[in-house]
């Protein structure tokens, strides 16, 4: 069963305040999301991988480490996705950046997938798939099943904000997926909306209404 993870760092937590609040303007809000973004990716990338290598100090040669294993592919689901991109990029700025582009039908909330674009080498790339907004979670597994189609075997999961509901869909329908969340909300509304949640994220993101 996928695991899921809600990150209680208190500059995360902070942040997601002022990300909810209705009050905070588009400006104010993208940075927001940018920040907690590289905030989250510190934490998710804790397990990657280390080699050790030598180097040369001013003062003599050291053991020290960089970075092995699998490259990263980053994925943002479209369009709200994108919002989360450069605060990745801040951090693992040779990342390659695929893009999956779903919106959700409004009457049946059922996702519409419009385009998908993905780094050449699928299957020898670890994927980090991005969305600040897990509610039903059908974007979230339909995304999954795009890129495993495609290839890709290793695949982490990032939001901001999460429904139960969405929570309890995505690890059925992937339970090799494991889910990083910054806020874990209380429930769905009638129309699919996550309570409290923050809103429409990318009408916030892009000043759209
Ligand atoms: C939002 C959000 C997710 C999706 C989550 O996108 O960014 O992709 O809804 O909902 P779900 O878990 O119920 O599928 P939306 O469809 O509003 O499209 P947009 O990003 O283009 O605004
Ligand atoms: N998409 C959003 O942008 N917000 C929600 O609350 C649910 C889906």
């Amino acid at each position: 069963m996928a695991k899921v993870y809600v990150f209680d760092h208190p500059l995360i937590q902070h942040k997601i305040t002022y990300i909810r609040d209705k009050n905070t303007g588009t400006k104010e809000f993208r940075e927001l999301v940018d920040e907690v973004a590289t905030l989250m990716m510190f934490e998710i990338t804790r397990d990657m991988q280390l080699q050790e290598v030598e180097v040369e100090t001013p003062v003599a040669r050291a053991k020290s480490k960089i970075l092995a294993g699998k490259k990263l592919g980053i994925v943002p689901i479209l369009r709200a996705g994108i919002g989360m991109v450069d605060g990745i990029l801040n951090l693992l700025p040779a990342a390659k950046v695929g893009h999956i582009g779903l919106y959700r039908d409004p009457e049946t909330l059922k996702p519409v997938e419009y385009y998908v674009k993905l780094p050449s080498d699928v299957e020898e790339r670890d994927f980090i798939l991005v969305d600040p907004m897990l509610a039903t979670g059908g974007s979230a597994a339909a995304a999954i099943d795009s890129l495993k189609k495609r290839g890709a075997k290793n695949i982490k999961f990032m939001c901001l904000i999460a429904a139960p509901e969405g929570v309890e869909v995505l690890q059925k329908a992937h339970p090799d997926v494991d889910i990083y969340i910054a806020g874990l909300d209380e429930k769905l509304n009638d129309h699919g909306y996550i309570v409290p949640g923050l809103g429409d994220a990318g009408d916030r993101l892009f000043g759209t209404k």
